[in-house]
């Protein structure tokens, strides 16, 4: 680990300045689950609400972040934990900035899911279990990754070669169970998580 030295900058716009400009709280809702879950959908479709009542939002998706910022890192456990450590760093500065900050990563295992947390803080942080059986996403399969991992084209993949934990009544998270209700229904339950 290199050595740093930080200094402090006391002339800043405060956080609290930038969220009563913008008449919103930062805040980062982080929704997790399968490929094909529906965390994307969801993510993109309560954006668009959010706009439209004129509340100022970032999302950041899997697919998307990974074509940038993370495109160094692939599916093992350890890139895995990295790209989850990114996100939450950057999500972090988003929501200190007032942003309402949708977050889309499949998230597998509790351990990346509490390293979130710890950087996010509780206060900012809600995390959401989208949840789909893999039975579920490997019929909706809207990107055709499911058939290509039938027909073993790729490896390392959630639910099949690398594991999934659901989350328990005691992690706390919010679910949202999108084979019992239509994307209206699971978007209204992701809008009320909304300050
Ligand atoms: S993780 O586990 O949180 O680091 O994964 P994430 O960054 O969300 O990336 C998931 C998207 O990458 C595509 N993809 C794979 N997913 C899982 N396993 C493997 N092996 C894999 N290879 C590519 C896939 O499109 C995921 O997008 P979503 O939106 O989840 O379907």
């Amino acid at each position: 680990m290199p050595d740093h030295i930080y200094t402090t900058h006391d002339k800043l716009v405060a956080r609290a300045e930038k969220e009563k400009q913008l008449g919103q709280s930062g805040q980062v809702i982080w929704f997790y689950g399968l490929s094909g879950s529906g965390k994307s959908t969801i993510a993109a479709a309560l954006e668009r609400e959010l706009h439209a009542a004129s509340r100022l939002t970032k999302v950041l998706d899997g697919d998307n972040v990974r074509a940038g910022l993370n495109r160094n890192l692939g599916f093992s456990d350890d890139d895995r934990r990295e790209n989850i450590r990114r996100i939450a760093e950057v999500a972090k500065l988003f929501a200190e900035t007032g942003l309402i900050t949708l977050v889309s990563f499949i998230t597998p295992k509790r351990e990346l899911r509490e390293s979130a947390r710890e950087i996010i803080g509780d206060t900012d942080l809600q995390l959401v279990y989208v949840k789909a059986s893999f039975e579920a996403c490997q019929a909706r399969d809207p990107k055709g990754l499911y058939a290509k991992v039938a027909a073993g084209e790729v490896k390392q993949f959630t639910g099949k070669d690398s594991g999934f934990e659901e989350p328990t009544d005691a992690d706390g998270d919010h679910i949202i169970d999108t084979e019992a209700a239509d994307l209206t229904a699971c978007v209204q339950q992701a809008r009320s998580l909304v300050r």
